[in-house]
């Protein structure tokens, strides 16, 4: 290559590697390439040349010319990026279809939980919540569960050591309030429980309960009825009738089983009441006063009640779902139509 092209080519390499801006690249272009620019000028000097050099020297400028473009177009790409072509502006147009979004939805049991929820809040219940890695004596010992009660074995609760286990019941969350506060007390705790059940339509080894804990001066069983009744007629609607049936929980006495009539053949008798017309959906009581005991409780003073909902139950009556699994299961054809 000639002096003077090396010259030029040093010049344009020392130019190069200081330019920041597009404008400053663009600028370059001009001077080196444009119509006027270097390069065009080397080239006015191929004619005055002796014939037998111009071809040669006409090469020369070429492949001086293409090193620059070549580095100039890299330059100018790299700092265009995210610049929209001058000339070729984005039109907006607003009369076509937006982009859909499926926006999330909360899972079902979320839903009859917050329901839940809604409802006993306006009854003055505060939501309360406990651990599901519990110790035994709030699983049990302080329930007034004794010590060789067959729910104890680990045919129905799991243990993770001899004395801590997952909780088997929100029952839990009773104790662990009434240790902390004094009454009135008035309080819904939801939250799952775990059993070692064989999973099937009906169970499964985790579910959801909604505890709930009323305890005051001169608290009669007709506030738990009359409790009760606001919350189904709430939550599944008028015309859905309860009953109360004689039961037994350790930690309550009297007890009750509480049924619905059947909302999905109302009353009539089906498959899933098992043709009684009924539906069981949750254990209810007055605390007893051995539970009042073990929280230091004066059981001459106060009363309460307590109740224990399925979840899982209460939502398959209410949408007429056949099989529990369908909630753990993640599928969106389930879980989009609620
Ligand atoms: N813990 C009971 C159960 O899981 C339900 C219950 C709660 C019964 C509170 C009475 C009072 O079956």
């Amino acid at each position: 290559m000639s002096e003077e092209l090396q010259n030029v080519q040093k010049k344009f390499h020392d130019e190069v590697v200081t330019i920041k801006t597009l404008q400053e690249a663009e600028q370059l272009k001009v001077k080196y390439l444009g119509r006027t620019g270097i390069v065009s000028e080397l080239m006015k000097v191929i004619p005055k040349l002796p014939v037998g050099d111009r071809a040669s020297y006409g090469k020369q400028i070429n492949s001086l010319k293409d090193e620059i473009s070549r580095i100039l177009t890299e330059h100018i790409d790299k700092l265009s990026i995210g610049k929209k072509p001058a000339g070729k502006r984005e039109v907006f147009d607003p009369t076509l279809p937006g982009k859909m979004y499926n926006p999330g939805k909360k899972h079902p049991i979320t839903q009859t939980i917050e329901d839940i929820k809604d409802v006993f809040s306006r009854l003055g219940f505060e939501v309360a919540y406990g651990p599901e890695v519990e110790l035994e004596y709030y699983n049990f010992d302080a329930l007034n569960i004794p010590s060789d009660h067959p729910s104890r074995t680990d045919f129905d609760t799991f243990y993770i050591k001899d004395d801590i286990l997952l909780r088997s019941q929100t029952s839990t969350v009773q104790i662990r309030i009434m240790e902390k506060q004094k009454p009135p007390i008035r309080i819904i705790a939801p939250g799952i429980v775990y059993r070692p059940d064989t999973v099937d339509a009906r169970h499964s080894f985790m579910f959801h309960q909604v505890e709930g804990l009323l305890v005051d001066e001169g608290v009669s069983f007709a506030d738990l009825k009359g409790t009760l009744n606001q919350f189904i007629k709430s939550y599944f609607g008028k015309n859905i009738e309860m009953r109360l049936r004689p039961s037994f929980f350790p930690f309550t006495e009297p007890s009750a089983e509480v049924d619905i009539s059947c909302s999905l053949c109302s009353g009539k008798g089906c498959s899933v009441c098992s043709y009684s017309g009924w539906v069981e959906i949750l254990g209810a009581g007055m605390v007893d006063p051995n539970v009042f005991e073990a929280v230091h409780y004066d059981a001459e003073k106060y009363t309460g009640f307590a109740f224990g909902l399925g979840v899982e139950r209460v939502t398959m009556l209410k949408y007429g779902i056949n099989d529990i699994r369908l909630f753990y299961e993640n599928d969106l054809r389930f879980l989009s139509q609620f």
